[in-house]
C-alpha cells in the first residue's frame, strides 16, 4: 500500500539510500581501521509528511506493519527502532522533530549482510532533512546512523555502512579511514565488475560472534599499549598475545595493510589476489567464516574470470564479494550457483541487480 493510501494525504518529502558490499577491510571499521565499500543499486527509500494527531506513525511496506509511537513511548522493537533512533538522535542533537508520518520501501535484501539497517536509517535521516530543512550534511547523517544503530537496535557495529550508504555510490569505491572519517573516492579496479552471492546461510551468531571479535580487540589493542590496532601496522608486532587474541590482531593489522595496499593503486590481479588473502584471514584467524561461506569462495576463486573472492559482511553466514572480469558476472554467477546448488546449498545473486 502506497502513503496515500495508509496515511490519506500525498508525502511531503522523499529521500532514498542505497545498501552496500565491502570490498575489502573487514572488521576493521571498529578497530579506527580502513575499508573499502562500494554502494549497491537496490535502495531504501522513505516518504514522510507531517502528522496532525500528535503521533509519529511508521509503516513499512516489505512487512506490512504501522507502528505508532505516542508522546513518552519506549524504544519500539523492529524496523520501527532504526527510525525511532534517528528521531531521538536528531532531538538530542537540538533539532525539534515534530511528530510525522513516514513509509518504507525497500529493494536492499534484509539479513544478507548488505546493510539494510544503515539504509533505512540514512534514507530515515534524509528525508527528516529534506522535510525539516535541517542543517546536517551526510557524514553527521552516517554519525547519527551509526548512533542509532548501536543506542536504539542495539548492534556495536563500527561506521563503515553508515557512512557507505551515506557517501558511496555503485560507480566508484569509498576508501574511508575510520578514525579521521577522511574518504577518497576511487574508480573500480580496471576491467572489473562486482558480484555478490548470498551462501543462502542466515547470519544466525552474527550478533555475539560479532561483539566477542570486538572485545578480544580492545584487549589485544590494551595489551600492545595502543589506543586501537589500527595503530600498529607490523604483524610481528603481535607475535607475544596470548591466543586467540594474537590471530585477531594480527587479521586487523594484516587486513588493514591490504587496504592501504589498494590505496597505493595495484593491477586488477594483486587486487584480487589481496581479496583471497583476505578470506583466508578471516576464515583462520579471525574465524568468522563457515564451511558454506568456505565452498562458495573456493568455487568463485576457482572459476575462470575470476580474479578474487571473499566474504564481505560481518560474516557468520550472509554474502560473498568477487571480483569478475567485466560483462562475464551473469553467466560466472549462474555457473558457480549451479555448483553450489550440487554441494547441497541454495545461493542466489544479490549484485549485479537481476530483475
Ligand atoms: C558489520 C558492521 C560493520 C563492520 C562489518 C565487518 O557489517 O555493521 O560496522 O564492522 O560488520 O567489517
Amino acid at each position: 500500500m502506497d502513503f496515500q493510501q495508509i496515511f490519506g494525504t500525498s508525502p511531503e518529502a522523499e529521500a532514498s539510500a542505497p545498501g552496500r558490499v565491502n570490498l575489502l577491510g573487514e572488521h576493521t571499521d571498529y578497530n579506527d581501521g580502513f575499508v573499502l565499500p562500494t554502494a549497491i543499486p537496490q535502495q531504501t527509500t522513505v516518504q514522510l509528511g507531517l502528522s496532525w494527531d500528535g503521533q509519529h506513525h511508521f509503516y513499512s511496506v516489505a512487512l506490512d506493519e504501522r507502528v505508532t509511537i505516542s508522546e513518552g513511548h519506549h524504544t519500539p522493537s523492529g524496523f520501527a527502532s532504526y527510525i525511532f533512533g534517528c528521531v531521538r538522535l536528531l532531538e538530542r542533537q537540538g533539532y525539534t522533530i515534530p511528530p510525522v508520518n513516514l513509509h518504507v520501501t525497500s529493494s536492499v535484501p534484509i539479513g544478507s549482510g548488505l546493510s539494510s539497517s544503515a539504509a533505512l536509517e540514512v534514507a530515515t535521516l534524509r528525508g527528516l532533512r529534506s522535510l525539516l530543512n535541517l542543517d546536517i550534511d551526510d557524514v553527521e547523517i552516517a554519525q547519527l546512523a551509526q548512533q542509532a544503530e548501536s543506542q536504539y537496535a542495539g548492534v556495536q557495529c563500527g561506521i563503515m555502512d553508515q557512512m557507505a550508504s551515506s557517501l558511496a555510490d555503485t560507480e566508484h569505491m569509498l576508501f574511508l579511514d575510520t578514525r579521521s572519517l577522511q574518504v577518497r573516492v576511487m574508480p573500480f579496479p580496471a576491467g572489473a565488475e562486482v558480484l555478490a552471492i548470498d551462501s543462502g546461510v542466515p547470519r544466525t551468531l552474527a550478533e555475539s560472534g560479532y561483539n566477542q571479535r570486538r572485545s578480544e580487540c580492545e584487549q589485544a589493542a590494551h595489551l600492545l599499549g595502543v589506543r586501537a590496532l589500527r595503530d600498529i601496522t607490523d604483524p610481528q608486532a603481535v607475535a607475544e598475545l596470548p591466543e586467540p587474541l594474537r590471530r585477531r590482531a594480527r587479521h586487523v593489522i594484516t587486513e588493514d595493510n591490504r587496504v592501504l595496499e589498494v590505496l597505493q593503486g595495484v593491477s586488477t590481479e594483486r587486487f584480487g589476489e589481496l581479496m583471497n588473502a583476505s578470506h583466508a584471514s578471516l576464515r583462520d584467524d579471525y574465524e568468522v567464516s563457515l564451511s558454506a561461506l568456505d565452498i562458495l569462495v573456493a568455487m568463485l576463486q576457482a572459476t575462470p574470470g575470476v580474479w578474487g573472492a571473499r566474504l564481505t559482511g560481518a560474516g557468520f553466514g550472509g554474502a560473498c564479494v568477487a571480483l569478475v572480469v567485466a560483462g562475464k558476472v551473469e553467466a560466472i554467477a549462474q555457473d558457480v550457483l549451479e555448483r553450489y546448488k550440487r554441494s547441497g546449498y541454495a545461493g542466489r545473486i544479490l549484485v549485479p541487480q537481476i530483475e
